[in-house]
C-alpha cells in the first residue's frame, strides 16, 4: 500500500477498508486528465514563484514519463496506490525525490479530482458529439435516398396517414440534433476549473486561478471553492442527456425490430448485423437493436445512481462523492457503443420499397386525403369527415380499399365525387400534396434536407 497520508495513525488500514475504500481499479481511467492538471498546476506555481522554473521543468518532464511508461506498458497502475493521483505522485517522487514532492503544494485530492472528473468529461462530450453526427451524416443519406419511398405513418399503431421513409427518418435526425445540442449546452456550462479550491476553503499561497484555468481550456475559474469541490451537477446533467439518447435510440431500435419482422418486412437488417438461433435454424434475430433498447436502462440506472448519491450530501466533499465514477464511464462507454453499432446496422439495412408502398396502400390511410376531396368541391370538413366514415364502412363490407370502389358506390354515398377522386387519393398524390413546412412532401423535404446539410457543415 502507497498512501499520501497516514503520519497521525497509530495502526495499517485494514486490508477490506483499503480495498472498499480505493478507487483505483477505475479512476486510472483519467490518467492523462490528472496529468494534464497536475502540468497546468505546476505551470502556475512557478509562474507564481512557487516553485522555481527547474523544478517545473523537471516536474513536467517526469510526468510525461510516467504516462509514456504506462502507455508502452513498463509501467502498471496496481491496486498497490489507493487512486490515480497517489499513483502519478508515488511515482514521480519515487523518480525525482524531493522535487516530486511539491507538486501537490496548494492542492488537494478533492479539487485535484474535481478538475480530472471535468477534463473526462469534457473530453467525451466531444467523442459522443462526433459519433451523433456521424449517425445524422447516414440518417440524411437514408433521407435523400428515400424522399419518394411511401409507407404508411402511424398513430397508436394503427395506419394512418401517408408518409415516406425520408420523413420517418427526418424525425430521429430532429431528435439527434437536440441531443447534440444539449451535450453542447452542458460542455458551456460546466467549462469552468475547480483546481485551487484546494480541499474546500481555498489556500493561503498566491495560487492564479485565472491562468490555471486558462492553461487547461476553461472559461474562468469557479467562484466558490465549497461548491467546486462538491459539485457533481454536470454529470447528472451528462447523465441526463445521454438517457435522453439512449431513449431516442430505444425508441428507433424498437421500430427496425418492427420492420424488420416477419410481419412487416419493410426492411432487412444485413446478415452482418443480425445473429442466429442455436435450435431453430430459419432464425434472423435483430440482436443489436434489441440490446441497444435494453441497454437504455443501464444509462437510465446511473442516472438515478448519481441524483440518489447527490441527494443526501452536505457540504462540502465527501466520499460519497467517489460514486460518481463507475456507473458515469460505464454509462457513456455504452452510449458510444450503442450509437456506433446502430449507426453501422442502420447504414447496412435493405430498404423494402414495394412493401412498404403496399403497406400505405392498405388501411385507409388516405380517408383523410378523401374528406380533403370533398371540402374542395364545397362541402363542410365535418360532413365530408361523416361521409368518408360511411365510405369506409362500405369498403369494409365489400373487402377493397377506397381506391378499388366503384364510383356508383361513391355517388351513392355523395353526389360530389367524381372520377377524379381516384386520382386525388391516389397513394403518391397523398404524399406530394403535403408541403407545408415539415410535412413529407417531397418538395417540402428536399427543403429540410438542405437545411439539415448546412447543419452539418456547421457542427
Ligand atoms: N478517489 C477520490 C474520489 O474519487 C479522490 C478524492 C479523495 N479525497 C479525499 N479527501 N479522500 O473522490
Amino acid at each position: 500500500m502507497a498512501q499520501l497520508w497516514g503520519g497521525r495513525f497509530a495502526k495499517e488500514t485494514d486490508k477490506l477498508v483499503y480495498d472498499f475504500n480505493a478507487s483505483i481499479t477505475y479512476d486510472k481511467r483519467f490518467l492523462k486528465q490528472d496529468v494534464r492538471g497536475s502540468i497546468a498546476h505546476v505551470t502556475m506555481l512557478s509562474s507564481v514563484d512557487i516553485i522555481s522554473n527547474e523544478e517545473k521543468d523537471l516536474i513536467i518532464k517526469t510526468l510525461n514519463e510516467i504516462v509514456e511508461d504506462v502507455e508502452a506498458g513498463k509501467l502498471e497502475i496496481t491496486t498497490k496506490y489507493e487512486d490515480v493521483h497517489s499513483f502519478v505522485e508515488a511515482n514521480l517522487i519515487d523518480r525525482i525525490g524531493d522535487t516530486g514532492k511539491k507538486l501537490h503544494t496548494g492542492r488537494s485530492r478533492n479539487d485535484q479530482v474535481a478538475l480530472d472528473m471535468r477534463l473526462y468529461i469534457r473530453d467525451e462530450i466531444n467523442e459522443i458529439k462526433g459519433d451523433i453526427k456521424t449517425l445524422m451524416q447516414e440518417l440524411l443519406v437514408l433521407m435523400k435516398d428515400n424522399l419518394d419511398t411511401v409507407m404508411p405513418g402511424f398513430t397508436h399503431m394503427q395506419k394512418a396517414q401517408p408518409v415516406t421513409f425520408a420523413h420517418h427518418i427526418g424525425a430521429y435526425f430532429e431528435m439527434f440534433k437536440r441531443d447534440f445540442e444539449r451535450l453542447t449546452d452542458i460542455y458551456e456550462r460546466m467549462n469552468y476549473c475547480p483546481l485551487g479550491s484546494g480541499a474546500l476553503a481555498g489556500t493561503t499561497y498566491p495560487l492564479d486561478r485565472e491562468l490555471t484555468a486558462r492553461l487547461l481550456g476553461f472559461k474562468g475559474p469557479t467562484l466558490n471553492s465549497m461548491d467546486s469541490v462538491s459539485d457533481r451537477d454536470y454529470i447528472i446533467e451528462l447523465l441526463s442527456a445521454l438517457s435522453v439518447i439512449m431513449m431516442h435510440l430505444s425508441r428507433f431500435s424498437e421500430e427496425i425490430i418492427t420492420w424488420n419482422s416477419n410481419e412487416y418486412q419493410f426492411i432487412e437488417l444485413d446478415d452482418g448485423y443480425s445473429t442466429g438461433s442455436s435450435i431453430m435454424p430459419q432464425k434472423k434475430n435483430p440482436d443489436i437493436a434489441e440490446l441497444v433498447r435494453g441497454k437504455t436502462g443501464r444509462v437510465y440506472g446511473a442516472l438515478t445512481t448519481m441524483l440518489t448519491v447527490m441527494k443526501g450530501i452536505p457540504l462540502a466533499y465527501n466520499k460519497d462523492i467517489q460514486e460518481d465514477k463507475e456507473m458515469t464511464f460505464d454509462a457513456i462507454d455504452t452510449v458510444k457503443n450503442c450509437i456506433t453499432l446502430f449507426t453501422g446496422m442502420i447504414s447496412t439495412m435493405r430498404i423494402n420499397r414495394p412493401r412498404m408502398k403496399d403497406s400505405a396502400a392498405g388501411g385507409f390511410t388516405n380517408a383523410t386525403d378523401a374528406a380533403d376531396y370533398l371540402v374542395n368541391h364545397g362541402v363542410a370538413f365535418r360532413d365530408a369527415h361523416g361521409i368518408i366514415g360511411r365510405l369506409v364502412l362500405r369498403c369494409i363490407e365489400l373487402g377493397v380499399s377506397l381506391d378499388e370502389l366503384s364510383l356508383e358506390e361513391y355517388k351513392n354515398i355523395s353526389p360530389v365525387f367524381e372520377e377524379d377522386i381516384y386520382k386525388a387519393i391516389s397513394i403518391e398524390e397523398c404524399v406530394s400534396k403535403r408541403n407545408t413546412i415539415g410535412a413529407p412532401g417531397p418538395e417540402s423535404m428536399k427543403d429540410v434536407i438542405s437545411k439539415n446539410e448546412t447543419y452539418l457543415n456547421n457542427m
